[in-house]
């Protein structure tokens, strides 16, 4: 039998205004404790699709199920503790409020949910990202690849079923992408972590268990367990095709 996904998006379809269709009619699941890169040339959904996911954006039709939950049957305040619960997202440019020690930051999520965070695992959740030597430097006094890993604890911190990445190592060196890749590929193996990973680096979306190709917001095929040379061939053909 097959398990349940974690994410599953069935039909979903997005129109934006000046009739952009960014998703036509994607249907795809993600397992739990699985790791997924999104591929695709620029404008092939990539984003919207992660956005659609995690109830930050609604579909225009369709239905995206989070935790067995469909996320269109919320009200606004179920969908919010949703996210804020049960989904983890970290961006390009990691977003870390610059006044804030990287500590405070990870406590975050937990002090906007009026829970007091409690400092063991605040420390805990620095330590697993290889940072307990950081808690109390501030977002200036770190490296780009030390400030993406501050953001991925912070995502984590509440314990999210899946977490999305939106190119997550697109603004880092070779060098540093490698830390924050091997750390997700890390959560994957010890913790069963299910993540969801856009990504333009075939070397980036080669950590992940499964590559999704998309172009023209459809899924234009997928590789499992990818090498990058075999996700660089086929980014080369979909762009051909495109
Ligand atoms: N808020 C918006 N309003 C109107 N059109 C949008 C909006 N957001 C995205 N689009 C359009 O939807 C399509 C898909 O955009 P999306 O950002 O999902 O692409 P992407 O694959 O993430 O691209 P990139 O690799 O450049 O980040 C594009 O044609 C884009 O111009
Ligand atoms: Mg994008």
């Amino acid at each position: 039998m097959t398990p349940t996904p974690v994410v599953d998006l069935i039909s979903v379809t997005k129109h934006y205004v000046h009739g952009v269709t960014a998703l036509d009619d994607v249907s795809i699941g993600f397992g739990a404790g699985t790791f997924t890169a999104v591929m695709g040339p620029s404008g092939s959904g990539k984003s919207t699709m992660l956005q659609c996911a995690a109830g930050l954006d609604r579909p225009s039709s369709g239905q995206v199920l989070v935790d067995g939950r469909d996320l269109a049957t919320l009200s606004d305040r179920k969908l919010t503790l949703l996210r804020r619960d049960r989904i983890g997202f970290v961006f390009q440019s990691f977003n870390l409020l610059p006044s804030l020690t990287a500590a405070h930051n990870v406590a975050l999520p937990l002090r906007l949910a009026g829970r007091r965070p409690d400092p063991q695992a605040v420390r805990r959740g620095l330590a697993a990202v290889g940072l307990a030597e950081r808690m109390n430097h501030r977002p200036a006094e770190m490296s780009g690849g030390q400030q993406q890993r501050v953001a991925i604890a912070r995502a984590l911190v509440t314990r999210p079923a899946v977490l999305f990445a939106d190119e997550p190592t697109g603004a880092l060196d070779a060098n540093t992408s490698r830390d924050v890749l091997r750390l997700m590929r890390d959560l994957v193996d010890r913790q069963a972590q299910t993540i969801i990973m856009v990504t333009h680096d075939p070397v980036a979306a080669a950590y992940a268990d499964r590559v999704v190709f998309l172009a023209d917001g459809r899924v234009y095929g997928e590789l499992h367990d990818p090498s990058a040379e075999l996700v660089a061939t086929r980014m080369l053909q979909l762009e051909a095709s495109c």
